[in-house]
């Protein structure tokens, strides 16, 4: 077993430090051992998520990017000039550029991510870029409710929320309807989403793109047991795991599990958690959606579908939300957030 690494001395463990430790402590305790995969982006996270985007098996990103390239003036056309631009899960925000340049003088770009060094890289590097723009980075959890910038909120400039790369797979469909209500406080009347979605159900594609021949997948999934040992001071051996993705069909969805190699037991934080043999932590979901499915979905979060692309495969789709009238009512975000454990 490893040496357990040290803990942060006292006074000086942050709030994401603290609300993770609460997320690891409280999901390991559960009769499936589970952790949010809003904890698998570190910086080395983030790099290796990076790394899998550009994976022969891993064809989100390719198609997502296809279609932004060949269609975004479309998904674009009814945003005015002057937008404000909220992206959320940012991350390397690699595909905004082409939706930046398909928008008429967008007036600012806010990523918001929980990878802070990832959301601070990357507005500097779109900074370069677009001179003009202001870019306001948020470090935020997408779960909990965040309000723009004071200067940002005048109702009068168009609002677009862009969440590429089907992150909204990673929440559950009553998380994701969750998530589009707070986004609807966020942005206010008359806000358009761009919303990128997998639609794929096919295992033969699916288990590869999330279990590839060079073990990206499996490094990304793994350090998220280097992460908790270096930042709360764990002491799981990564050697006693390995990487699983499961498809369920009953589910549509992908699973990611770190499965135990041999029973084990691990400290944290004072308390130690048993393994047997076979016994997995649950790591992440990535829920597929065909197009009709997601779109009934936002429609009971009060957005409505006015436009869905998608490539000759149906393998992904992006989908443009308007908020119906009738969802206005929800209450405009007022806080910004506590770096709250994400929900799965
Ligand atoms: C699947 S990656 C997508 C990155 C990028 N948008 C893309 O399309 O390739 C998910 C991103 O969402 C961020 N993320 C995950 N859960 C989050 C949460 N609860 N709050 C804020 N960001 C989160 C991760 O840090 C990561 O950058």
């Amino acid at each position: 077993m490893n040496a357990p690494h040290a803990l942060p001395p006292p006074g000086t463990v942050t709030a994401a430090t603290a609300a993770f430790a609460a997320n690891v402590l409280e999901g390991l305790a559960q009769p499936q051992k589970r952790i949010s995969s809003a904890w698998l982006y570190d910086r080395r996270g983030s790099e290796l998520f990076e790394e899998i985007t550009h994976l022969p098996e891993y064809y989100p990103t390719r198609t997502e990017i296809s279609l932004l390239e060949a269609h975004v003036d479309d998904m674009a056309r009814p945003v005015g000039p002057g937008a404000v631009v909220v992206e959320i899960g940012s991350g390397s925000s690699r595909k905004t550029p082409l939706l930046l340049r398909a928008l008429a003088a967008p007036h600012a770009y806010v990523p918001l991510d929980l990878a802070e060094e990832f959301l601070w890289e990357s507005a500097r590097t779109l900074a370069r870029e677009f001179s003009g723009l202001r870019i306001a980075p948020l470090l935020a959890d997408f779960t909990q409710p965040f309000a723009l910038p004071d200067d940002l909120q005048a109702p009068e400039r168009p609002r677009l929320g862009f969440f590429p790369g089907s992150t909204i797979g990673n929440l559950s469909p009553a998380g994701a309807i969750a998530f589009l209500r707070l986004m609807a406080g966020a942005l206010g009347a008359d806000a358009l989403m761009l919303i990128g979605t997998d639609c794929t159900r096919d295992p033969a594609a699916l288990l590869p793109a999330y279990d590839d021949t060079r073990g990206v997948t499996a490094a990304f999934n793994l350090n998220l047991l280097a992460r908790i040992n270096r930042e709360l001071g764990a002491d799981f051996a990564l050697a006693g795991f390995r990487h699983e993705a499961r498809y369920r069909a009953d589910l549509g969805r992908i699973e990611m599990h770190l499965v135990s190699r041999r029973p084990q037991r691990v400290r944290l934080c004072g308390r130690h958690f048993d393994f047997a043999a076979g016994e997995t932590i649950h790591t992440e979901n990535s829920y597929k959606y065909s197009r009709d499915d997601f779109c009934a979905l936002a429609h009971a979060a009060g957005w409505l579908a006015e436009g869905s692309w998608s490539d000759r495969q149906q393998r992904f789709c992006i989908h443009r939300l308007r908020l119906s009238p009738r969802a206005r009512s929800y209450p405009r975000a007022s806080l910004r957030s506590p770096m709250h454990p994400a929900g799965a």
